[in-house]
């Protein structure tokens, strides 16, 4: 019997964890008893993105997402739905939108069907996600173009409308960093000016584990606690593996070496990578604690190692480790770490 995150944690914050298909329609072994006894919120890795919930135009596909409200309720989690704006994984037919109308009425109808009929099932929405570049202006997307700099204080404005009983959220990376907080703290304050609600801001947290911005990430709790809305870390992993835009891995090419030195543990992590991840976590975990009054939800990006996005992200088929639960589901020397903060 191993402890649970959720119940050591109860009185401090929400654990969650993100669910594909397989988890959703209890497909993936492993995680059928693993997932409800460790977490009490959960956010759809997938599928309630435009791509899958609108693949054409007013012709939505909810099976799925039902499934997971079905799911959650049975087990007595929360669901944070993801996400109703965002510019990546869009249906082809949004994609190539030119004309500034058709954009507009996408817009409205996406938000208001999708976000009135979970109102209720879901408690919250990362209405919009990832608008902000790294220096802190707006990202230019389609919604930006066609739409102008207004269009994330009117989602927030029609999610309010069409869901009055679920919180609202701005979901975005990196926003530890001083120059997007920055940005991120603008964006807030403008909504919060127009008289629209905003409830909280999540830091996705997809970091390395021997780079993990530790004083970014304090300082950036305490400025977005002071403007009155709850913080959250939204997709928490902790990477092992080299990313292509680090300073070391440059000259990495299209060579089996290359491949190696990009996908370095294929079998298994070395102890010591092991033990600083475990550390890395637990030093998180002991931040999020100090600071448990102002943060509502730590979810991680994934159940365990061998179903994280980062086996393909950046690059293909490797093997990563940036999880507390193993490819046989057991806790990890990182799980343990974690346990042992509070
Ligand atoms: C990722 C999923 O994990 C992958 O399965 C999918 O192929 C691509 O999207 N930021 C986000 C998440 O807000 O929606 C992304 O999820 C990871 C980065």
């Amino acid at each position: 019997n191993i402890p649970s995150l959720k119940e050591v944690f109860k009185y401090d914050f929400l654990i969650g964890a993100a669910l594909n298909t397989q988890q959703i329609e209890e497909k993936d072994a492993g995680a059928v008893a693993l997932v409800p006894q460790q977490f009490n919120a959960v956010t759809p890795e997938n599928v309630m993105k435009a791509a899958i919930i609108q693949p054409g135009w007013n012709d939505y596909n909810f099976t799925i997402a039902d499934e997971l409200v079905d799911y959650a309720f049975k087990h007595n989690m929360k669901i944070n739905a993801h996400t109703l704006i965002w510019h990546n994984q869009l249906p082809a037919f949004m994609r190539h939108m030119q004309d500034a109308d058709s954009v507009k009425a996408y817009f409205q109808n996406h938000i208001t069907t999708i976000a009135s009929r979970y109102d209720g099932k879901v408690y919250s929405w990362d209405v919009v996600n990832e608008a902000l570049n790294e220096d802190g202006t707006l990202r230019n997307s389609v919604f930006l173009q066609k739409l102008g700099e207004d269009y994330i204080v009117e989602a927030f404005r029609l999610a309010q409308k069409a869901a009055p009983h679920t919180k609202l959220y701005y979901n975005d990376y990196n926003i530890e960093q001083p120059a997007k907080r920055a940005g991120a703290i603008a964006l807030i304050k403008k909504i919060q000016a127009a008289g629209v609600r905003i409830d909280g801001v999540g830091i996705q947290g997809h970091w390395k584990y021997n780079t993990v911005p530790m004083q970014d990430i304090e300082e950036s709790i305490k400025a977005f606690a002071a403007l009155g809305i709850e913080v959250m870390f939204t997709e928490l992993d902790l990477s092992v593996l080299p990313n292509p835009w680090d300073s070391n891995t440059a000259e990495v090419s299209n060579t089996a070496e290359g491949n190696d030195k990009m996908n370095p543990y294929p079998k298994a992590v070395p102890d010591s990578v092991a033990a600083a991840q475990a550390k890395a976590y637990a030093d998180l975990f002991s931040l999020f604690l100090k600071y448990h009054q102002a943060i509502t939800r730590v979810t991680f990006w994934g159940v365990a190692d061998g179903v994280s996005w980062l086996n393909g992200w950046p690059i293909h088929g490797r093997t990563n480790y940036p999880l507390l639960f193993d490819r046989q589901y057991k806790p990890k020397t990182a799980f343990y770490s974690v346990i042992k903060t509070k």
